[in-house]
């Protein structure tokens, strides 16, 4: 085996990630508990979390909602989400522990009072149990947020830590983080009010795909990508997330929402991020955060130019059939995007973000589309016409891997070239490691205050002042709406 390139000791700064203190209490307070991601991620998280013993020793699961229901109503569908849901199988005594720590308060989030009864719940009695830390997951319809968020803070059930007035406490919002630019910072000031960045976990669940993570450790644990990762040696890059299903009955969801929110503003432009960015000083999260804030910043803004020419949008045919949906609903269900990075590092390359529901395949990929080679020498038998450039394949879903592209010899006595595939395969490669799950990984993160897969403020409001023009072309009709056939390839989109 080679000489590691550094040893233990000299690392200073590995953003964290050793030496974290034990965290002993801990308390998860769930709203909207009784919706659909609570009982298919959030409760099979936890479950695999106390599986594995990475949950505090005293940890306890506040579920919170609107409804009137029973405890016992509650635990029996937690219970069939981690039947359904967990990558650990069922474990009577496991799910036990679990059951003895799961409460249900019910709380109108418009009444003051309501608050005070989620503080009795919660035993909040300063200062004896300030080493408890208390997080906070809203995994309602964001439109609630705010109310919630006036809620905790009028109660005092979050305050900022600088005050170090309260137990350590911190907010999870599930995604998406506002619906436009105008409601993403009237949130951002609402919580500035009342907690400090740091306590701040905006979730955007794809980044916790070790897929995702492993984008910048295939960047920066490699030294042979680095140099040739920029507008000389790359061409173009496209970075796709193709569903091969519709609206799954979500009509009233996905009408809000559509393709541009729902994936575009917050997915596809975060990997985009994890693409683009520059080496960081550290793996520390402000470090990351920084470099990944700097693209957003550098985003070329979409004029009427490029509206007219870089972007396509497109419904799927048999989507105003779907319920829920008007009958002359102008949402996207498609969206291709040329945008360009107007740093020094990417100036003039361009970078084709897609994405689309009921596509023929379901697939998340970057594929790095490097430079032909300057000169073709193999005249013989229309070799030239056929050399195909060298594409880097990052697969993020399903079939996690890496491949690159090359062109070789193609056996016999002729001189030709075929393209041929170098592939690493995820799961063949670690097929005794059970991976762990996004929302597994996130959750812990948030606990730890690891705020590295998390957007920070300036981030989120980067990224839906990019998609402002899109959405603003969306509602005028400024962008025509294409369509294609469900189960399709998509639209033919520009060049
Ligand atoms: N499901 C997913 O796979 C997924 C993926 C990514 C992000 N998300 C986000 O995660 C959040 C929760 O998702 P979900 O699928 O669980 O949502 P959901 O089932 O539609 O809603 C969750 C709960 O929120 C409560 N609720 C509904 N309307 C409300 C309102 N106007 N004000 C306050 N509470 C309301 C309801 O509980 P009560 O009426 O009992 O209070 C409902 O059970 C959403 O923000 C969603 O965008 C979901």
């Amino acid at each position: 085996m080679e000489k590691p390139i550094i040893t233990k000791a000299d690392i200073h700064d590995i953003g964290g990630l050793f030496n974290k203190p034990e965290l002993h209490e801990a308390t998860f307070i769930i709203f909207g508990a009784t919706g659909d991601l609570t009982m298919r991620k959030l409760i099979p998280a936890l479950y695999n979390l106390c599986v594995d013993k990475l949950l505090p020793r005293d940890f306890k699961i506040v579920t919170v909602a609107r409804s009137n229901k029973s405890l016992d109503s509650m635990l029996a569908r937690f219970k069939s989400g981690v039947e359904r849901f967990s990558r650990n199988k069922l474990n009577d005594d496991c799910w036990q522990k679990m059951v003895d720590r799961i409460s249900y308060v019910q709380v109108d989030y418009d009444r003051q009072e309501s608050y005070e009864t989620l503080k009795n719940e919660l035993g909040i009695t300063l200062p004896e149990n300030a080493d408890r830390h208390y997080l906070f997951y809203l995994s309602t319809p964001p439109t609630s947020f705010q109310v919630i968020i006036d809620g905790l803070g009028k109660s005092g059930l979050v305050t900022p830590a600088h005050h170090k007035a309260g137990p350590p406490t911190r907010v999870v919002f599930e995604k998406p983080f506002g619906r436009d630019l105008q409601s993403a910072l009237a949130l951002n000031e609402l919580a500035h009010h009342y907690l400090d960045e740091e306590q701040l976990f905006r979730m955007d669940h794809y980044l916790g795909k070790e897929t995702v993570q492993n984008i910048l450790i295939f960047r920066f644990a490699n030294s042979i990508f680095e140099p040739i990762w920029n507008r000389r040696y790359i061409s173009h890059v496209r970075i796709t997330a193709f569903e091969n299903i519709g609206i799954e009955g979500r009509g009233a969801f996905y009408e809000e929402a559509g393709v541009i929110r729902d994936v575009l503003q917050n997915h596809l432009l975060q990997i985009l991020a994890l693409c683009a960015m520059e080496p960081p000083n550290s793996f520390d999260a402000e470090h990351i955060r920084d470099e990944r804030a700097k693209v957003f910043k550098a985003l070329r803004p979409l004029d009427p130019y490029a509206l007219r020419n870089d972007v396509s949008l497109a419904q799927y045919e048999g989507y105003l059939n779907e319920e829920g949906v008007a009958k002359d609903s102008k949402t996207p269900t498609y969206a291709s995007v040329k945008l360009f990075i107007d740093n020094w590092r990417w100036a003039g390359i361009p970078f084709v973000l897609s994405t689309g529901k009921n596509l023929k395949k379901k697939m998340t990929q970057i594929e790095i589309v490097y430079t032909p080679v300057p000169l073709c020498l193999f005249k013989e038998n229309d070799v030239c016409m056929k050399l195909e450039p060298n594409v880097l394949t990052i697969r993020i879903q399903p079939e996690e891997g890496i491949s690159l592209r090359i062109g070789t010899k193609t056996p016999g006595e002729k001189q030709d070239v075929s393209p041929v595939q170098l592939d690493f395969d995820f799961n063949q490669s670690f097929k005794e490691k059970a991976q762990q799950e996004a929302y597994e990984k996130l959750l812990l993160d948030c606990l730890r205050g690891n705020q590295t897969l998390f957007a920070r403020q300036e981030e989120v409001e980067h990224m839906w002042r990019f998609v402002a023009p899109l959405l603003e072309g969306v509602q005028s009709g400024q962008i025509p709406m294409g369509n294609y056939v469900a189960g399709s390839n998509g639209p033919e989109v520009k060049p």
